[in-house]
């Protein structure tokens, strides 16, 4: 059983990763905002709610300290919160970018923390990959010139995680960047296409659900960065490929 520090645990993505997590026996500390969601926290898995224990906490509002203290104990972070565009460029770059780095810190600094996920998002980069198509291209332009500031913030976020993970002399620590394209509530296919993956399409949260539990539970070192997006590939083969080839999208 691992104890696992789940951020923005009231999210579509989230609430996926918590039913799986809890299949796997992990015990989930879920943060939500909003203390009338703690009952649908718990109901993700009405087998052995005692695995789910909903925190309620604002990210935004959650200093350094805060944040240290809500990881004691705790193996596992992963960051699947986001602003949604919901309160405008401000809080988008308060959530996205200001608050996710203030919880990577946290996670480096926390003694027992070992393993940080974030999702982030394919577009999340500062140029086009080397191997998109031309359409990929037109869909990243699309993407910054409709949501840059998103873009923006999660991207910084992501290299926060990236550059302070190299510099860190944590003795075991894992970080792991997801980046799926485009998420949809269609049910999961559990087939995808990862690692050096295509920008145009869309990816079922549900796979990008199992995605995330599946690399926590198999990356042990290095570090990852991974795009997501729906395809072809069985996800444990998915996975055990980037994991032991050690396929990045980091260009
Ligand atoms: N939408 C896309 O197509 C797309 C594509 C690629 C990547 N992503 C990323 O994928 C991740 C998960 O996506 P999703 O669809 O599951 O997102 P979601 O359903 O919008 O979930 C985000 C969660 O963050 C929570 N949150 C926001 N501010 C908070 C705060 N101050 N304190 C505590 N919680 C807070 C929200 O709480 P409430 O429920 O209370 O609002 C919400 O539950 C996000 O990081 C997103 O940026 C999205």
């Amino acid at each position: 059983m691992v104890r696992v520090l789940l951020l923005g645990g009231h999210g579509k993505v989230a609430l996926h990763m918590t039913k799986l997590l809890a299949a796997h026996d992990h015990k989930i500390s879920s943060v939500i905002r909003n203390p009338d969601h703690a009952i649908e926290i718990s109901d993700q898995y009405p087998e052995n709610r005692s695995l789910i224990e909903p925190v309620v906490a604002s990210i935004e509002e959650t200093d350094e300290e805060g944040a240290k203290e809500l990881m004691k104990g705790v193996e596992w972070v992963i960051w699947s919160a986001g602003a949604g565009g919901k309160g405008g460029p401000e809080r988008t770059k308060a959530v996205d970018e200001i608050a996710a780095k203030r919880f990577i810190k946290a996670a480096l600094l926390a003694p027992s923390v070992t393993k940080f996920l974030m999702i982030s998002a394919s577009s999340s980069r500062r140029s086009p990959a080397s191997y998109w198509t031309d359409s990929d291209r037109v869909a990243f332009k699309k993407t910054w010139d409709s949501i840059g500031v998103y873009s923006e913030a999660k991207t910084v976020a992501d290299e926060y995680l990236y550059n302070e993970s190299r510099k860190s002399s944590k003795p075991i620590w894992v970080d792991i960047c997801l980046r799926p394209g485009s998420l949809s509530d269609s049910h999961g296919t559990g087939k995808v296409d990862l690692g050096k993956a295509k920008l145009v399409g869309s990816v079922p949260r549900e796979d990008v659900a199992a995605v995330a539990v599946e690399l926590l539970e198999k990356e042990t070192g290095g570090g990852l960065w991974v795009d997501l997006i729906g395809g072809s590939e069985p996800i444990s083969s998915a996975v055990e490929r980037v994991v032991s080839q050690r396929i990045t999208s980091r260009e």
